[in-house]
């Protein structure tokens, strides 16, 4: 246990308001602020998904870290989420958690394809969803809802794909204001959308926001629809668009199949995590490696690579890469800049 007296020392000696102290890895003392539960959010899953959120454990069983497409030697095995950040010293930004199979097979393997949400909305047996507390101790709280799928599917342009990718960390965040949700963001790719919470549809009209993973890319809408993105960067002739769809096809409730953590930044930038109780794995969030594969190169068999766009990209980062401190803002720094807060939710073209 932290002594009390300790965190309110270093709360005195911050010359800032940051979120409230952890020490290295030890639990903390204060407790899950319950409305972080209370207005989780609900998550949609297309009727045609195939890739579905994802055990965390099951993906470290089921790749072995590489840098530059070389095992890393001196690596732990079994890697677990408590020994992952170990890899931070053997490579770090440069390791990628290289599936053992090729996920190139047909059919794939069936590890990539996650668990089926339940009747209750619950990934029955993995735990698919990590949610981030960050208390600023000014009376203003991040939620993060960090929801994990171990293979992204990016969609097809003119019958090619585009985008695909072994491990996808996707995220909303909600924005408490002394326990009253005020703000939502919510990632879409390199971007995203942030509304105010008032404005995003309610499951059941209550308490609890709906957000539409969409299908295979897993980015989030507050609506049922579809949604055109022009890949970043992509300049094909003839206006063809990157199109998300999102509908009411699985319930998902990534509170029942969570890990809880908290995060603060003692030191102003790095980000120190904490359980707030004694069972849940808390190092792993500190690993700064990719969950998948390394882009394949292009004599990778399957591989291609149009106008610069691949079929084949590289696994994310993690939840420590999302910008978990942002201060004033709902948005990560400078994704969109600047950071509009849209007052109502405009629907998706009906499929
Ligand atoms: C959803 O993704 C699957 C691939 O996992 C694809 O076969 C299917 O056509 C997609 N659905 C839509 C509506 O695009
Ligand atoms: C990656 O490995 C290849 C082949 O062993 C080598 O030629 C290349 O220099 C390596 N690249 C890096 C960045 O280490
Ligand atoms: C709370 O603290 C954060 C971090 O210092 C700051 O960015 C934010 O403006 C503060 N909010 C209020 C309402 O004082």
């Amino acid at each position: 246990m932290i002594p009390l007296s300790t965190c309110f020392a270093l709360v005195l000696l911050a010359t800032q308001a940051y979120c409230i102290p952890a020490i290295g890895n030890q639990k903390r003392q204060s407790t899950l602020p319950s409305f972080v539960n209370t207005y989780a959010p609900i998550v949609y899953l297309h009727s045609t998904e195939n890739y579905f959120p994802s055990d965390l454990s099951a993906q470290l069983a089921n790749t072995k870290p590489e840098v530059n497409y070389t095992v890393v030697s001196g690596a732990p095995n079994p890697l677990t989420l408590d020994n992952l950040d170990s890899l931070n010293a053997l490579g770090g930004t440069s390791v990628y958690l290289t599936s053992i199979d090729d996920t190139t097979s047909n059919p794939q393997p069936q590890w990539l394809k996650g668990v089926v949400p339940d009747s209750t909305g619950k990934t029955d047996g993995a735990v698919s969803c990590s949610i981030i507390v960050c208390d600023y101790g000014n009376g203003t709280v991040d939620a993060y809802y960090m929801y994990f799928y171990a293979y992204n599917w990016g969609g097809t342009v003119l019958g090619l794909n585009f985008d695909d990718h072994v491990g996808d960390w996707e995220h909303t965040m909600t924005r408490f204001s002394n326990g009253v949700p005020q703000t939502m963001w919510l990632s879409q790719h390199e971007d995203g959308e942030a509304f105010d919470f008032s404005a995003i549809p309610k499951y059941n009209n209550g308490l609890r926001p709906i957000v539409y993973s969409a299908n295979g890319s897993h980015a989030n809408y507050a609506t049922s629809g579809t949604h055109d993105h022009t890949i970043p960067g992509l300049d094909l002739p003839f206006g063809v668009f990157l199109v998300d769809y999102t509908n009411d096809g699985y319930l998902w409730d990534p509170t029942l199949n969570a890990y809880y953590a908290s995060v603060s930044f003692p030191s102003g930038t790095t980000p120190v995590f904490a359980s707030y109780d004694s069972s849940t794995p808390v190092n792993w969030l500190n690993f700064v490696g990719a969950w998948g594969d390394e882009q394949y190169p292009t004599s990778y068999p399957g591989q291609y690579d149009i106008f610069g766009e691949y079929r084949y990209t590289s696994g994310p980062t993690g939840p420590e890469d999302k910008d978990l401190n942002r201060g004033d803002g709902t948005c990560p720094a400078g994704i969109p800049d600047p950071c509009v807060i849209l007052p109502t939710v405009i629907a998706g073209e009906k499929v």
